[in-house]
């Protein structure tokens, strides 16, 4: 869903922020964030040192957009409907409509007012270029540009969002998506696909890119973290340990890895049921995956961790009232097979 109200286009409230049902549940979902709502979010984080950035998703993972304004696509649907499972989508907005660069620009200063970051996720990850490649508008683009395929009109979409962003004074962060040549020297781009975190680590030294290392096999909070879990067929385990062992640097030398800035650790929420479980899900992981990132490996102790950890555990019962029972019974599959 789309969860940003933005000034001049009701349908992403009207249409994007609702879908019909959850993975077949057969119930109703919406919401979208007032923005009061977002800049109170924004000025309690900032108490606590936290700077949010926010990420908009483009060209792909749009099919919510695609539901409320089909034509800012390279083959409009008008029958496109807000998507009821996870996964990526062909859906991706064609740079050559001008009416997209419009939008962009009015979701751009919304971010601005609310978000004092300087930063905008702009994703950019999971976007097959089929439909590029047989849109008659961007072919023509490339052809006009001599660009030789569809990453390099993916350059130069990323390329205009940045033009777009610095007016503002704005600048973008990307998934990598294992192409360099994609972004541009000195971007920062996250290390997200499994078991790529080495090569990634390279290719973008390489391409003079800053990275973010969240390979999906330490960091993905919303994975199963004990052996036998649900795993919707693919999740990997992640246990504790598993993220308390994440070394960003993979093991290589400072030399190689002087451009690997940080971590990041995700906690997706579709396969979650509810915030409860997304607590359980998140600590103590975040607390893992925040000591693999102040922590040289030297001085690196699982079992001083596990004592840290346990003094964490009574406060976090206490702040969110947390109820492991409910926390049990809420295992997934049980909503979305339950509540048909
Ligand atoms: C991602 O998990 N698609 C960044
Ligand atoms: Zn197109």
């Amino acid at each position: 869903g789309w969860r940003l109200p933005v000034p001049g286009y009701p349908r992403l409230e009207s249409v994007a922020s609702k879908r019909a049902e959850t993975f077949g549940d057969g119930i109703p979902h919406g919401g979208m964030y007032t923005r009061e709502e977002l800049k109170e979010l924004v000025a309690y984080c900032a108490d606590r040192g936290i700077e949010v950035i926010p990420e908009i998703d483009v060209p792909g993972h749009n099919e919510a957009l695609a539901a409320a304004y089909p034509e800012f696509f390279c083959f409009p649907k008008p029958d496109m409907k807000v998507r009821t499972v996870a996964g990526n989508s062909k859906e991706l907005v064609c740079p050559q409509k001008p009416e997209v660069w419009k939008f962009y620009a009015a979701v751009f200063k919304e971010l601005k007012d609310i978000f004092p970051s300087k930063i905008v996720h702009l994703g950019g990850d999971e976007a097959p270029t089929e439909l590029w490649e047989k849109c008659p508008l961007c072919r023509q683009a490339r052809a006009g540009a001599g660009m030789k395929d569809e990453q390099e009109q993916m350059r130069d979409f990323f390329a205009r969002m940045t033009s777009l962003l610095a007016k503002n004074g704005q600048t973008p962060q990307f998934w990598y998506e294992g192409n360099a040549g994609i972004y541009h020297p000195g971007e920062t781009v996250y290390a997200w696909r499994q078991d790529q975190a080495r090569q990634s680590i390279d290719k973008t030294k390489k391409a003079g890119l800053n990275l973010i290392m969240a390979s999906n096999e330490y960091c993905y909070l919303d994975f199963p973290q004990i052996q036998g879990q649900y795993n919707w067929g693919w999740m990997r385990t992640t246990t504790l340990r598993k993220c308390y062992e994440l070394d960003p640097a993979f093991g290589k030398s400072p030399q190689e890895t002087g451009h690997v800035r940080g971590v990041h650790a995700a906690a997706w929420a579709e396969h979650l049921p509810d915030l409860n479980h997304l607590l359980y899900r998140v600590y103590p992981r975040a607390m893992a995956i925040a000591e693999a990132g102040w922590s040289p490996m030297d001085v690196r102790s699982w079992d001083n961790f596990r004592r840290k950890v346990a003094d964490h555990r009574a406060f976090v019962l206490k702040r969110f009232n947390y109820d492991l029972e409910r926390t049990k019974e809420n295992e997934p599959p049980f909503r979305w097979e339950n509540k048909k």
